[in-house]
């Protein structure tokens, strides 16, 4: 049977088709994309869909997707109707919380305000520090809020680092360690397991090969 395989696109992009094409796949056609967003696989029964990282859990939600891949980040922040089969180990990176230096916003007192892309994560975040918070939800250069006094500090992804740096924030603590994650939809799970199987051995594979070199 087909397969149908949603892949983020931006930063994951690029690690995931990479590491496809290091365990045979046939994704020639998503190097030349054009505006295209669908890609046959060139070897396989599997066709690729390009999307955003929230709508990977959808497309995978309702099985127009069989497997997904996408950020830790994502999975933490949004649905729960898949099963999560696999850590890729590729686009690292970490939840950090931070603020302006000598603002740890876990140490301050009364009402404490917090920006971030990812408000669930957030408010779990500071609930599990015992702390009640006020979450802005910000879509995109949430470094610049604690810098023009909107928050109190932000909870975001820290790949270099380099934002922070350049803003003058600091982080006060690691939420969690994100990696790019294999989901699956459950029915396809049931339906088409042993195709399923088969590219989670290819990939699980990949991943220690790429752990010992
Ligand atoms: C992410 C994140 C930080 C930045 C961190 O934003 O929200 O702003 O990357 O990367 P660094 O630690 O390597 O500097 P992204 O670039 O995805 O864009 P956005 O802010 O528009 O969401």
């Amino acid at each position: 049977m087909s397969l149908s395989i949603a892949l983020t696109k931006g930063r994951l992009e690029k690690a995931t088709v990479e590491m496809l094409k290091a365990c045979g796949y046939g994704t020639e056609k998503l190097d030349n994309k054009g505006r295209a967003l669908v890609f046959p696989d060139t070897k396989k029964d599997i066709r690729y869909f390009l999307v955003k990282a929230n709508d990977c859990i959808t497309y995978v939600e309702h099985g127009v997707a069989d497997v997904g891949v996408v950020g830790k980040d994502t999975l933490m922040e949004g649905g729960k109707d898949y099963y999560e089969m696999l850590d890729l180990n590729i686009g690292r990176c970490r939840f950090i919380v931070a603020g302006l230096a000598g603002h740890n916003p876990l140490n301050k007192t009364g009402h404490i305000r917090i920006g971030s892309k990812y408000p669930n994560v957030a408010l779990e975040y500071f609930h599990s520090k015992g702390k009640d918070i006020e979450v802005i939800k910000i879509d995109g250069s949430v470094e610049l809020a604690p810098v023009l006094g909107l928050v109190d500090g932000i909870v975001d992804i820290m790949e270099t680092g380099a934002t922070l740096k350049e803003n003058g924030l600091v982080v006060y603590d690691t939420a969690a360690e994100l990696s790019a994650r294999v989901i699956v939809n459950k029915a396809s799970f049931k339906m088409k397991q042993d195709e399923i199987m088969a590219l989670i051995s290819d990939l699980e594979g990949m991943v220690k090969y790429a752990e010992e070199n």
